[in-house]
């Protein structure tokens, strides 16, 4: 059994990004992992203020910043295996993903031997088109020791609230969950 975390980043509530991540937890929890689910909507998040608080060796992996993300922090270094999950915003990741990222500056070093998956959800049909949105997520895992990519969810063509709900995404979403 693994840990599993999603990092959901859309306003959205029951949007495309949320159904996705929906389908790929049920998948998880099917398989027999145990999944914890993380709304970036509902947590207080600032901007990386880059003061390197957390490079001082008395103060060594703490943010100056005292805010939700020290709790997230705790989660992502008890996962096995972390999902990012974001909308595309002007074909990269929206600013709530991008926000969450480097604020993990403090402690990064510490995440190991993580398996990554990523979920999209775009307007435009085609997944070429998100995929500096993918290697935005790709600068996160790529600073990591031993991040493993083990897949992608290109929810496309869903410009409309939920309409990914038809998409063969959806069920690719649950599979790739339960392939865990
Ligand atoms: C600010 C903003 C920027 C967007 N930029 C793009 C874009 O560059 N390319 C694209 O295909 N869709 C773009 N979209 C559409 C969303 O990616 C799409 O509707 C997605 O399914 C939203 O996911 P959600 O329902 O989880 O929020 C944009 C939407 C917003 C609100």
């Amino acid at each position: 059994m693994k840990n599993v975390l999603i990092i959901s980043a859309s306003p959205a509530k029951d949007g495309n990004t949320d159904l996705l991540s929906a389908q790929f937890k049920r998948g998880a929890e099917e398989a027999g992992h145990r999944t914890e689910q993380v709304f970036l909507r509902q947590k207080k998040i600032g901007y990386c203020h880059a003061c390197n608080y957390c490079k001082r060796p008395e103060t060594a992996g703490v943010c100056a910043i005292k805010d939700d993300m020290a709790e997230l922090m705790e989660q992502l270094r008890a996962a096995d295996v972390i999902v990012l999950a974001t909308p595309v915003y002007y074909y990269n990741v929206n600013a709530r993903m991008k926000t969450f990222i480097d604020r993990t500056y403090a402690d990064f070093m510490n995440l190991k031997n993580n398996e990554f998956y990523y979920i999209l959800a775009s307007a435009d049909p085609s997944t070429e088109s998100i995929d500096a949105a993918v290697n935005g997520l790709r600068g996160f895992t790529v600073c990591l020791d031993n991040a493993m990519e083990k897949g992608i969810i290109y929810g496309v063509n869903a410009g409309a609230h939920g309409s990914v709900r038809d998409a063969k995404a959806m069920n690719e979403a649950y599979e790739l969950g339960k392939g865990i």
